[in-house]
């Protein structure tokens, strides 16, 4: 089974909420699926995993700003050949902010200057406004294992 890696930053609890539903929706679509906090993870060790999903919120207000605790993986990631590995972004967000997800956008950007094949267009990983509700969990599951169809397509391809 090809495994799956989701390392997630996140302050209050949303983006661990919507990372538990895109993980279901990973599973769903036939992955073997490890979660980590950030805080928890090396950058080095998420090429060893077949699929790299990596998830802030965004802080900040001027420029576009990680999760505090992804700052030092983030500039590790800069070390690392991602080799065509296929990767996605995603995170919550507010929408009356200047720059709504931008930690989305710098995550999806670093992936792909790192050399990963990003399973969906730049600027186009799952993006949450405000408080992640009912709706916004189903949909985060229905995007992980559309993710996961992704890329069953682009491993037989
Ligand atoms: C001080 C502050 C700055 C924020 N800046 C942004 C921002 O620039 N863009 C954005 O989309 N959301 C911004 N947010 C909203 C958070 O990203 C949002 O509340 C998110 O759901 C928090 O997710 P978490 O619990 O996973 O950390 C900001 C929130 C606070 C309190």
């Amino acid at each position: 089974m090809a495994k799956a890696i989701v390392v997630y930053a996140s302050e209050t609890g949303n983006t661990e909420s919507v990372a538990e539903e895109v993980v279901k929706g990973l599973e769903e679509g036939g992955l073997d699926v490890t979660l980590k906090n950030v805080e928890d993870s090396d950058a080095r060790e998420v090429l060893d995993y077949d699929l790299v999903l990596l998830a802030s919120s965004t802080w900040g207000d001027e420029e576009k700003e990680l999760h505090e605790s992804m700052v030092d993986f983030y500039e590790d990631l800069k070390e690392l050949d991602f080799a065509g590995k296929p990767a996605a972004a995603f995170g919550c967000g507010d929408s009356s902010y200047t720059h709504f997800c931008g930690a989305v956008d710098l995550l999806e950007e670093r992936l792909d200057e790192r050399g990963a094949k990003l399973l969906h267009g730049l600027g186009e990983g799952f993006r949450v406004d405000g408080d992640p509700d009912q709706e916004v969990l189903e949909n985060a599951k229905a995007w992980g294992k559309e993710i996961a169809e992704k890329f069953q397509k682009s491993a037989s391809s």
